[in-house]
C-alpha cells in the first residue's frame, strides 16, 4: 500500500533511514485536491520501524511533515488510527484533537480490527489571531 502512493502525485512522503540506507520510518502528506479543501491535507502511513522506536523519529517526521504543510498553506491536518492502539495517546500528547469514531468507515483488514478514530491538528495560520502579532496591538496605543 505504500508503494501504491509513493507512486500517486499527490502524496508527498518523507523517509527515514539508518546508517545503512535502509528505511525505518515513513509519513505521508495528501493535499486535499477538492476546492473547498484547499487548507486541509490528510496525514497519511505514519510507521517507525519497530528496533528504532521510542528515539523521537516518530516526533521529527511529524515535525518535517508539518512544517512542509504550513509552507503549502496545509494548516487544517486530518489523521486516522484504529480505536485502541498507543497511537490514539501518541497523537494526543502532540496536539492533536480528538474528532470521533468513524464507524464502517474502513474496510476491516481483519477480524479483530477496530473503527478507526480522527483527529485534527490545526497549525498556525493567518487566519489564526495567535498566528498574527499585530492583531493583538491594542489601536489606541502608541
Ligand atoms: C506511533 C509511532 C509512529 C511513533 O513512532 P516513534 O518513533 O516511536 O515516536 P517518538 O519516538 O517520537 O515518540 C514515542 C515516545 O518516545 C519518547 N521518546 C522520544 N525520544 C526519546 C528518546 N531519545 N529516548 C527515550 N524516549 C524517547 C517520546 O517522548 C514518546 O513518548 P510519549 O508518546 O509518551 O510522549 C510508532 O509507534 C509506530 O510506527 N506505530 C505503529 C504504526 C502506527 O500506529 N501508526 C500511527 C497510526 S496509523
Amino acid at each position: 500500500m505504500v508503494a501504491h502512493a509513493l507512486a500517486d502525485p499527490g502524496h508527498v512522503t518523507w523517509v527515514a533511514r539508518d546508517d545503512d540506507g535502509r528505511i525505518v520510518g515513513v509519513v505521508q502528506l495528501r493535499p486535499a485536491q477538492e476546492a473547498t479543501g484547499r487548507h486541509r491535507a490528510d496525514v497519511n502511513k505514519v510507521l517507525v520501524h519497530t528496533q528504532v522506536r521510542e528515539r523521537g523519529l516518530g516526533q521529527r517526521l511529524m515535525a518535517s511533515l508539518e512544517r512542509a504543510a504550513a509552507e503549502r498553506g496545509r494548516w487544517l491536518l486530518i489523521l486516522e488510527t484504529q480505536t485502541g492502539s498507543p497511537a490514539e495517546h501518541w497523537y494526543e500528547r502532540r496536539g492533536r484533537s480528538r474528532i470521533g469514531v468513524l464507524a464502517d468507515h474502513a474496510a476491516a483488514p481483519t477480524a479483530r480490527s477496530h473503527p478507526p478514530h480522527s483527529f485534527t491538528k490545526a497549525l498556525p495560520h493567518e487566519a489564526d489571531p495567535a498566528a498574527i502579532p499585530s492583531a493583538h496591538t491594542d489601536p489606541t496605543s502608541s
